[in-house]
């Protein structure tokens, strides 16, 4: 059986159990819900009661345990390639707006760490995008210019970055931020909680409701509250369409011990495919890549030894010791979703769509969301604003769609793989024809069996094997499974309906 380490974030697996709240149980009465206890969440939530709110922050995990909390802890207004591509979509001004944004964020969160004296290792980096081949020195020359028209203070060396091996180039900002972000997120929720304000943990949202009386409602609680925050990295709700405008996009990290020499102080990656992305906390270096949209077949452990094999080319690695994965959206657009959930909407809120970068983003999304609901004007709002029309982007948006159709139907007419449970190897996944439908069918290291219905609990998708993290994933909108069927990424909030089996 694995061990919890080999999958589970430097962050999660290292850091302290910290404090345990609630389930939400009865009623509870609050100005405004937060749905997702993530940095989004957390951030509005501290910023409104800062305003003289109460807030309600309602999750169905743990605090941190999604997205938050499997990330490379990188804190950046620099992002790869961004502002090139901004420019080319949106034009200087979006691309502007989005620097301004996002440094207010990489500076919001400096400041929250020392007013509320969080303990989470927070330091100063460079922040650097690099050719990692001569092909690359052109995308980072082009992100130079886009990125200091966009009003960063970047630098160009032509030359290379600090890595320890040639690069062909690398743009640089000075003081960004990296920080153990579990810890930062533990902080966040010990200064929301209390004086009027709470934290719900364990407590997964089955209904919102808006209109007149807006709530929102788990298994054994309801919180009524003026207005509604949505911020569960896929919104859970599918008025609005978004799962039909972001596109799922998994990715890999791993940790590892040095035996020698120390991790860079840069938090670099690289301006093209694939993606080597390296940081670093205290001694661990981290590098990460290899993604692939969430669903795409043929994903197995071999994404995480490829890392590997690049980690112990470039550095005297003693020991990987910590392996996980991580899902990031990407809005059809390119720009983050940010404000009424719908148009119009006084009630509801949503933020989401950050890319790789929700740490920066998440924040800035919490400096505009407070903005909204306390009555402020905002210069991003009209740029992130979720009801945008991007007419250069619908090729890619009719593009998303089509592939969700042909995942749709095709998948259908896939033959099953086995007939008999009985020839499903250990530690593997698959395919049993049941009837009309289709079991999927996972046997673990001991043997036994996990038998689950393999269509999404969403919109009916038939689900995809994820050999790399041993889970069900959708191709459609990225909703992901365990093998027992229970949701691991939204945005459906279903189990899958466990199967009987012989075998
Ligand atoms: Fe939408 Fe699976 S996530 S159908």
């Amino acid at each position: 059986m694995r061990t919890t380490t080999e999958r589970q974030s430097l962050w999660l697996a290292g850091s302290e159990p910290g404090v345990d709240y609630p389930a939400l149980a009865g009623e509870v009465r609050a100005d405004v819900a937060v749905v997702g206890a993530g940095i989004t969440g957390l951030t509005t939530a501290l910023l409104l009661k800062r305003a003289g709110l109460d807030v309600a922050v309602v999750e169905a995990g743990r605090v941190g345990s999604g997205a938050s909390g499997n990330n490379t802890a990188k804190v950046s207004a620099l992002q790869a390639t961004v502002y090139s591509e901004l420019v080319d979509r949106h034009g200087p001004a979006a691309a502007a707006g989005y620097a301004e944004a996002n440094l207010a964020g990489v500076q919001t969160l400096a400041g929250v760490v020392k007013q509320e004296s969080i303990d989470c290792d927070l330091r100063s980096r460079p922040a650097v995008t690099y050719a990692i081949e001569e092909a690359e020195r052109a995308a980072v020359a082009k992100e130079f210019e886009a990125a200091k028209q966009a009003g960063l203070r970047v630098e160009l060396d032509p030359g290379g970055s600090g890595l320890p091996f040639p690069t062909y180039g690398s743009v640089l900002l000075a003081d960004q931020l990296s920080l153990h972000p579990v810890r930062y997120l533990r902080g966040l929720a010990a200064a929301v909680h209390g004086d009027g304000s709470r934290v719900f943990e364990d407590s997964r949202v089955l209904e919102v409701r808006t209109g007149a009386a807006p709530s929102v409602r788990t298994a054994r609680g309801t919180v009524r509250a003026g207005r509604i925050v949505i911020a569960t990295h896929a919104p859970i709700l599918d008025r609005g369409l978004y799962f039909a405008q972001l596109e799922p996009v998994r990715s890999y990290c791993v940790a590892a011990r040095l035996r020698s020499g120390e991790p860079p102080a840069e938090l670099a990656i690289n301006a093209g495919d694939p993606v080597r992305s390296i940081a670093s906390c205290g001694d661990a270096l981290i590098v990460s890549g290899e993604g692939h949209p969430t669903g795409e077949r043929g994903v197995d452990a071999r994404r995480y030894l490829t890392l590997e094999s690049f980690a112990r080319k470039h550095w005297d690695v003693a020991e990987i010791t910590h392996r996980w994965s991580a899902q990031d959206l990407y809005a059809y657009d390119g720009l983050p979703m940010i404000g009424p959930y719908q148009p119009g909407s006084r009630t509801l809120f949503v933020a989401t769509g950050y890319r790789k970068w929700g740490l920066a983003t998440g924040t800035a999304a919490a400096l505009l969301l407070t903005d909204i609901l306390t009555g402020q004007s905002n210069p991003w709002a009209e740029l992130f604003t979720p009801h945008r029309f991007s007419l250069r982007s619908l090729p890619r948006l009719a593009r998303l769609n089509g592939k969700v159709a042909v995942d749709l139907v095709g998948d259908r007419l896939r033959p099953a793989e086995v007939s008999d449970p009985a020839d499903v190897p250990r530690g593997e996944a698959r395919v049993l024809r049941d009837g009309l439908g289709q079991t999927g069918v996972y046997r673990d290291d001991q043997g036994g069996l996990h038998a689950v219905s393999m269509r999404c609990t969403h919109l009916g998708c038939l689900l995809r094997f994820n050999g790399a993290e041993s889970s069900w994933d959708c191709p459609c909108h990225g909703s992901r499974f365990d093998v027992d069927g229970a949701v691991l990424e939204g945005p459906a909030t279903r189990p899958l309906q466990r199967k009987k089996l012989d075998g």
